[in-house]
């Protein structure tokens, strides 16, 4: 059901990215002063170093911040999430299949691709919500990963709207 049209809109709309300064940029749905879910595309400030662990030595990491939880889901080819608020400020990776997010009352909407480019920044708890779809004939696997506490780590916005394919470095 994928025509090369929406299979381009997916890669243009690619939600992670890892930008020329290397920082993780990624996608986020936060709730804007109407109380409207909005698209943010957020670079966090914590930077990629190389890291000296057991490993992974030489190879660049970066902290994610204080993580909660994690919750491992499972979504059917064709489901539908529909309108819903984030449950708690979280992290979503998104690590197969694919993801729709519309918004209700805002422009815009955000392809995710399950993997390398899956990760999305859910802190719209308030307000109107998001619409997910599932609109590939596979299976979508989501991580859902609250910060503790409701804490998000430090960020920056570059625009307002999904992250875009000129904020991507996939290598
Ligand atoms: C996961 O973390 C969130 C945020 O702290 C919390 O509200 C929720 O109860 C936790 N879920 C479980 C199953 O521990
Ligand atoms: C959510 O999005 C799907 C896919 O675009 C659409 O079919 C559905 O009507 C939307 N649901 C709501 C409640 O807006």
């Amino acid at each position: 059901m994928f025509g090369k049209s929406s299979l381009l809109v997916a890669f243009l709309a690619s939600s992670v990215a890892f930008a020329a300064n290397q920082a993780l940029t990624a996608t986020a749905i936060v709730t804007d002063k109407h109380k409207h879910s909005a698209f943010e595309c957020w670079q966090l400030d914590a930077p990629f170093t190389t890291s000296t662990g057991a490993g992974t030595a030489g190879a660049s990491t970066l902290q994610l911040g204080n993580l909660a939880n994690a919750t491992y889901t499972v979504l059917p080819p064709h489901f539908e999430g529909g309108v819903h608020n984030a449950p708690h400020p979280q992290y979503v990776l998104f690590t197969a299949g694919l993801a729709h997010i519309t918004l209700p009352n805002n422009p815009g909407e955000a392809y995710v691709v399950g993997g390398g480019e899956g990760l999305v920044i859910a802190v719209d708890t308030t307000g109107g919500g998001h619409n997910t779809s599932y609109p590939s004939g596979e299976t979508t696997i989501g991580f859902q990963i609250p910060f503790e506490g409701g804490k998000y780590p430090a960020y920056k916005v570059l625009n307002k709207g999904p992250c875009t394919v000129s904020q991507i470095r996939s290598t």
